[in-house]
C-alpha cells in the first residue's frame, strides 16, 4: 500500500520525509563503456549537510546528475534505486523531482543562459508555472539571499566567477528546492569569493549534498562526509574522523585538511 498523501510512484515502506534521499545499488556506465558508478548506496536524512569528496574521475558528478534525472536510466536498472522523498527518479516523475532537487552545476556558464540576472533567476520559477507576482517576489528574495540585491539588470556574461556562481545559486533557491545538490561550488573562485560562498552556504538550511575538493568547506559545514573513488563509496561517516584519517586520505589521492592538523578528532 502507498502511504496516504504520498506522490504517485512512491515506494511502499518509504514514506515521504523519512529519508530525503535514498540511493540503493546505483550503477552507471556511459555510452562509451566507461563504468562511472559501481553500486552506490546512501541515505541522506532531511536537513543533513553532507560533503562528497574524492579524486577527479571518482564519479561524484555522475552521481549528482542522477539525483535529478539528468542522466538516462540504464535499461537493466532497478527503477527503485534512486528516490527523493520516496518518489522514484524515473522519467514520469521528472517534473516533480526537479522541483524537489536543485542542482548547481560545476561550471556556472553551463547554467546561466539569459541575458540579465533577473531573467536568469526568474527562469526556474517561470518553468514551475508561478504567477508573475510570485516570480518577482522570489527573484528579489533569492537575490537578497545571495547578497546580489541591485544586480537585477546586470548582464550575466559580464559578471565575475563568484557573482556568476551566486546568480546560479539564486536561480536554484528561487525554485524553493527540498534538497540542494552542489557540484564543486567553490571551484575556480578566488579566496574572498570562496569565503563568501562558504558563508552563504552555511546560511541555507535545506538538505545539502556538496561535491567538492574544498575540504575546509566540508569541515566547516558538513558533519558527515562521503568519500568516493573509482565509482564506489569507500567511506561514509563523521567528517572529523574521516578527513582526519591521513592514511585513508592519501590512499584516495586526497589530503588531511590543514585545519585538522591542530584539532583533536572529537573537537577537544
Ligand atoms: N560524458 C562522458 N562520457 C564518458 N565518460 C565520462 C563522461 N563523463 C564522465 N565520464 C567518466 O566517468 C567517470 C566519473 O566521472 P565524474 O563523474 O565526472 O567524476 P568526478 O566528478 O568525481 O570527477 C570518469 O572516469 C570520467 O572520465
Ligand atoms: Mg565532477
Amino acid at each position: 500500500m502507498t502511504p496516504p498523501g504520498s506522490a504517485p510512484g512512491s515506494a511502499p515502506g518509504n514514506p515521504e520525509g523519512e529519508f530525503t534521499l535514498n540511493v540503493t545499488g546505483l550503477t552507471y556506465s556511459y555510452p562509451d563503456g566507461t563504468s562511472a558508478l559501481r553500486g552506490i548506496s546512501l541515505d541522506i536524512a532531511e536537513g543533513q549537510c553532507v560533503g562528497l569528496v574524492g579524486p577527479n574521475g571518482a564519479g561524484k558528478s555522475t552521481l549528482l546528475w542522477h539525483l535529478n534525472g539528468l542522466l538516462p536510466e540504464e535499461p537493466s536498472r532497478d527503477a527503485s534505486c534512486v528516490q527523493v522523498g520516496g518518489l522514484l527518479v524515473i522519467k514520469a516523475n521528472l517534473p516533480e523531482i526537479r522541483r524537489r532537487v536543485g542542482l548547481l552545476f560545476q561550471d556556472p556558464n553551463d547554467q546561466l543562459f539569459c541575458p540579465t540576472v533577473a531573467e536568469d533567476v526568474a527562469f526556474g520559477p517561470r518553468q514551475l508555472g508561478l504567477s508573475e507576482d510570485e516570480i518577482a517576489r522570489r527573484v528579489t528574495q533569492s537575490l537578497a539571499e545571495v547578497e546580489l540585491t541591485g544586480f537585477e539588470h546586470r548582464a550575466t556574461h559580464r559578471l565575475s566567477s563568484g557573482e556568476k556562481r551566486r546568480v546560479c545559486l539564486a536561480g536554484v533557491l528561487a525554485c524553493d528546492p527540498h534538497i540542494l545538490v552542489l557540484d564543486e561550488p567553490t571551484h575556480s573562485l578566488d579566496p574572498q569569493g570562496r569565503r563568501e560562498l562558504h558563508r552563504l552556504l552555511r546560511q541555507i538550511k535545506v538538505t545539502r549534498l556538496i561535491a567538492t575538493h574544498d575540504l575546509e568547506l566540508v569541515v566547516e559545514l558538513c558533519p558527515r562526509v562521503i568519500v568516493m573513488d573509482h565509482g564506489v563509496i569507500v567511506a561514509d561517516g563523521p567528517t572529523l574522523d574521516i578527513l582526519g584519517d591521513e592514511a585513508l586520505m592519501l590512499k584516495h589521492r586526497l589530503e588531511k585538511p590543514h585545519i585538522l592538523h591542530h584539532r583533536h578528532p572529537h573537537g577537544k
